[in-house]
């Protein structure tokens, strides 16, 4: 069932991708975006109250998440991450106590590593018993938590969790221009994937503007409600 907008907050889903729908290459190097188009997404992470990641995406770029470029405070971070694996030596974990950082974790992770990330800063909220993080459990805890408006930032696993539990209200993605290829290569959207075009996510062009070389193209997404999974 769709949770009601009111009761989770709005969920924009943003990414760099290349021309052929990569967002990292086989080695997993992400970094893609123009100059001109950092700045956008910086700006975009300041009107927000959280962004989150899946634990992938940390593990790979040990990403900060935090707002550079453009004045503005640091929304909260939030990495789903099932058993609480995040390492303790992570950039986030590490300054937990600068910026409110979430990780959401099942009820099968650790104690021991649930009290660790605790020590050091972090709020940790169980969402459900797994095997991965309840989505609309914590999308609903999040909004209690006057979390508003969110930031979606990936990876292609969580961005199909997400789309298919019906939970991104708006999508912008700056195409860079490259191919990268790569069976392996992560895409912007993973998982198991709509068995017919019709099932897939419908989405309403908004606008499109150029960023330096990047092309950003913003959809809003229509009739969640027809994704088969
Ligand atoms: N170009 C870009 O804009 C961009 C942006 C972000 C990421 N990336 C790239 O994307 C790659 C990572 O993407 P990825 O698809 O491998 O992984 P991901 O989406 O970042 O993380 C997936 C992991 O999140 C955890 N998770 C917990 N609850 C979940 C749920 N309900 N649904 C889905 N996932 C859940 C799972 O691990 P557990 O089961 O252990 O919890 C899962 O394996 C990296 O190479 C990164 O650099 C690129």
């Amino acid at each position: 069932m769709p949770v009601a907008q009111t009761f989770r907050p709005y969920v924009i889903l943003n990414a760099a991708m290349s021309l052929d729908g990569k967002i990292a290459t086989f080695t997993g190097d992400s970094r893609m975006s123009s100059a001109p188009d950092m700045r956008r997404v910086h700006r975009l992470r300041a009107s927000v109250d959280a962004i989150m990641v899946g634990l992938r995406t940390l593990l790979v770029d040990d990403p900060k998440l935090s707002v550079k470029f453009v004045k503005g405070h640091n929304p909260y971070r939030i990495i789903l991450d099932s058993n609480a694996r995040t390492p303790l030596t992570s950039y986030v974990v590490g300054t937990a106590r600068d910026v409110p950082t979430i990780i959401a974790v099942t009820s099968t992770a650790q104690r021991k590593r649930i009290e660790a990330l605790k020590e050091r800063g972090v709020t940790v909220l169980v969402c459900g018993k797994g095997p991965q993080v309840s989505l609309t459990f914590l999308l609903r805890r999040l909004r209690t938590l006057g979390i508003r408006r969110m930031l979606l930032e990936g990876g292609g696993t969580l961005n199909w969790s997400m789309l298919s539990h019906h939970l991104v209200d708006e999508i912008s993605v700056a195409i860079t221009p490259r191919i990268l290829g790569g069976t392996g290569a992560i895409s912007l959207v993973a998982g198991r994937g709509a068995a017919r075009v019709k099932d897939g996510v419908k989405l309403k062009l908004l606008n499109f503007a150029r960023y330096g070389p990047d092309l950003v193209v913003r959809y809003k997404v229509l009739d969640p409600g027809s994704v088969g999974y």
